[in-house]
């Protein structure tokens, strides 16, 4: 089966959904920011912090180019819409737009430490939220969204949609 890629704002549950939905398919799973991670063998805050946010999407856009075309559910960072080549990647892929409400994501990052753009006070992060929005759009084939709904809903929705 071709990859599924998750995309969404920070905190929409990529990584939640992505594991249990690649449960449910019996496929891999990859997270990307834990692959960052992996590879640089470096924090993501301390990419940001010592090597700046365009090193970070440099990074960010070749382990999204090496994911593997089949077999497997990727959750992506939340800003990997930000490169238009890395939108133009995605779209003839199987992408899945988690869309989740602000107040849901102000909620559920409130006392988060790890994300750096999260962090970055100069930053009006409900109005980055709605500019990433039809970004998101842009590329997704499925939209899901996960408001007041479980995982297993969640998962559930996803799999109707998905082509096998
Ligand atoms: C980012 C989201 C993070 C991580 C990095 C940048 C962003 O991923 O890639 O901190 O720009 O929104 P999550 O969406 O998994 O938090």
């Amino acid at each position: 089966m071709e990859s599924i890629y998750l995309v969404g704002f920070m905190g929409s549950g990529k990584s939640t959904i992505g594991k249990q939905l690649a449960k449910k398919l019996n496929l891999l799973y990859i997270d990307m920011d834990e692959q960052i991670e992996q590879t640089t063998k470096k924090q993501i805050k301390t990419i940001f912090a010592e090597e700046g946010e365009q090193a970070f999407r440099d990074i960010e856009h070749k382990i999204l180019t090496e994911t593997p075309k089949q077999g497997y559910v990727v959750s992506t960072g939340g800003g990997i819409i930000e490169r238009k080549e890395n939108r133009q990647w995605l779209l003839n892929k199987q992408v899945v737009y988690l869309n989740t409400s602000w107040d849901t994501i102000k909620n559920r990052l409130a006392h988060d430490q790890s994300r750096p753009i999260w962090q970055d006070q100069s930053k009006d992060k409900q109005l980055l939220m709605q500019s990433r929005d039809p970004k998101y759009r842009e590329i997704a084939k499925i939209i899901v969204n996960t408001d007041q709904r479980s995982i297993d809903q969640i998962v559930a929705e996803i799999n109707l949609h998905l082509h096998k």
